[in-house]
């Protein structure tokens, strides 16, 4: 894998704003973590000793806010699907106050790129006050979640600074991909031997690279159906409703359009009834089994004025699809599908002329619960 950072990582070198720095470096995250977290071979190289802790449980944690809580959802589908561990996601500031029924053999995973997040903090005091093992996976080395965990596993992806997190939650994804594949092994789950995490990371890298080389038509979408939008849907099924949530946070949190991520089979019992004229909904259709029914509750929002658009891999694209990704394995899809959005939120918030970088209300880290 070719890894380097070129552009200094504090400072935005040629970039307008962090956020599209931060964008244009997930490819290169995608291979430095390919290279830090896997041999050669395609095995993982994790601490073994974190292997065998997650081997003892009969069910994971994962424990986060926001995007990291995001991240989090899709992690539950690839610890699920890899190995055949239950796994639950909690946002942070609920959980913490919650009185939750444990299994027997907890594990707590914390996905939180400051690592300084007082909502998760709260959970790992909890957490650590009932000798249940953790792991936290986050991009700052030594902050208070990498001290105060079991374990810990850093993303690698060099200073996020923009507010709106991109390259975190990418990184959190492909880390957790890759633990899911180890856990999966060491259970002898032959999904997760077939998995090469390798290689996928490697198309995944190429293909973020495609999407950024599209921007130019992202943001002529962005400037004509987003920026004059007071409100806007994402809508999946599966792990393309989680994407749905991060691609409505994105565009919310920095260009201030009232954006909802929605599953799209439940639309009909409501919220449709918030479509109007122009109104932009954007399905996000990665996965076989539930690509027809998410055209089909597009061309519902479609039929009462939504102007609709999708975002489609590439294998399950139709004539007159809006942007079409490059296939990756189903299970890590949002690794891709998340880009264009991104990019829209990115473009919508510039267009408006506001601080894409420092969005108002915001701050990069919340350290108050
Ligand atoms: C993401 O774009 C937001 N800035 C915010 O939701 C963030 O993900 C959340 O505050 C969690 O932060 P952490 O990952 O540092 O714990």
């Amino acid at each position: 894998f070719h890894v380097d950072m070129d552009a200094s990582e504090t400072d935005k070198g040629p970039y307008p704003y962090y956020m599209l720095k931060e964008i244009d470096e997930q490819p290169n995250v995608m291979r430095k973590l390919a290279a830090l977290y896997t041999q050669e071979s395609g095995k993982p190289n994790i601490d073994t000793n974190l292997i065998n802790a997650l081997s003892e449980a009969d069910r994971i944690y994962i424990v986060g806010a926001g995007t990291s809580y995001h991240a989090g959802l899709v992690g539950k589908k690839l610890f699920e699907k890899l190995a055949h561990v239950p796994t639950e996601v909690h946002i942070a500031s609920e959980f913490a106050y919650d009185d939750p029924l444990l299994s027997e053999k907890p594990f707590f995973i914390f996905l939180s790129q400051s690592g300084e997040t007082a909502d998760s903090r709260e959970v790992l005091v909890n957490v650590n006050a009932n000798d249940y093992k953790s792991l936290t996976i986050t991009n700052v080395e030594n902050s208070t979640l990498f001290r105060e965990a079991t374990y810990t596993m850093l993303l690698h992806a060099g200073p996020e600074i923009s507010v709106a997190s991109t390259k975190a939650y990418t990184a959190q994804i492909a880390v957790e991909a890759i633990l899911a594949k180890a856990l999966g092994e060491a259970k002898e789950q032959t999904i997760a031997e077939d998995f090469d995490i390798r290689q996928q990371l490697g198309l995944v890298a190429t293909g973020m690279q495609a999407i950024i080389d599209e921007k130019d038509m992202i943001e002529g979408l962005a400037k004509k159906y987003f920026v004059p939008a007071p409100r806007a849907f994402y809508i999946g099924r599966g792990i393309d409703q989680t994407v749905s949530l991060e691609s409505a946070l994105k565009l919310k949190e920095i260009s201030y359009v009232q954006a909802e991520g929605f599953a799209s089979g439940e639309l009909k019992h409501g919220t449709i009834a918030l479509i109007e004229e122009g109104t932009p909904v954007i399905g996000i259709i990665t996965q076989r089994k539930t690509a027809n029914l998410t055209r089909s509750n597009l061309q519902e929002t479609m039929s009462r004025g939504a102007s609709t658009f999708t975002i489609v891999r590439r294998e399950l694209a139709l004539d007159g699809d809006t942007i079409v990704i490059p296939d990756v394995d189903e299970m890590i899809t949002p690794l891709l599908s998340v880009v264009p959005a991104q990019l829209i939120a990115y473009f919508t918030s510039l267009n408006k002329g506001l601080d894409v970088d420092r969005p108002r209300n915001l701050a990069k880290s919340v350290t108050v619960e």
